[in-house]
């Protein structure tokens, strides 16, 4: 199915907001099985805003107990790839000692931001560090490193909505698509 986004663009939807809700409550029910106590949940902003508050309400409905803040990174990146380096544009204010943390992303494709959010609440003394994605692109990889949990494998194409976006474009969209 494609629709139309603006006058000249159309976007072939990848999966439709009925597929990601669905597959969020099964993620929410793997993630209350693996035992996490004290849990902090970190969406990486900007990307895993809506995911990460998807997220959240289906671990509610799991059951899971939790609390949450936020950090925001960013990769420098041309269009629509990174090229490498990430940087902490604001960080959580929680203390992360002897819990267990969560971090959740839109999109893992060259594993470069995780990595990073991963050692840096590691050197904090958490006890556990695990990460949530809702697409992986695993062709992309620059770094050895997997998802503990993941929504979907994505094509290795440039995709939008859902929070994901082209210059801060298409965040909004009830689906992930591209553009076409
Ligand atoms: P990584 O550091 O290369 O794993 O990239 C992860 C980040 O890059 C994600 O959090 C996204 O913000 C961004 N990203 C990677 N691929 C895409 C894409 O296809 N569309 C939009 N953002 C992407
Ligand atoms: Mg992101």
């Amino acid at each position: 199915m494609t629709r139309g986004a603006s006058r000249s663009e159309k976007i072939e939807v990848l999966f439709d907001a009925d597929k990601i809700a669905g597959r969020t409550r099964a993620l929410a029910n793997e993630i209350a099985a693996a035992g996490f106590t004290d849990l902090l949940v970190v969406p990486i902003l900007k990307g895993s805003f809506v995911f990460g508050a998807d997220l959240l309400r289906a671990l509610h409905g799991a059951g899971v107990t939790l609390e949450v803040d936020f950090i925001f990174l960013s990769s420098y990146r041309d269009k629509t790839s990174s090229s490498g380096q990430v940087r902490i544009l604001r960080d959580i204010e929680t203390q992360v000692q002897a819990r267990d943390v969560l971090l959740v992303d839109d999109i893992l494709e060259s594993g470069r931001t995780l990595a990073f959010a991963k050692d840096l609440i590691a050197a904090r003394g958490a006890r556990r560090v695990a990460a949530c994605v809702l697409l992986d692109k695993p062709g992309g990889r620059a770094v050895d490193l997997e998802a503990d949990f993941r929504g979907f494998e994505c094509p290795d194409v440039f995709v939008i909505g859902y929070g994901m976006d082209l210059a801060n474009r298409y965040r909004e969209l009830p689906y992930v698509g591209r553009i076409v």
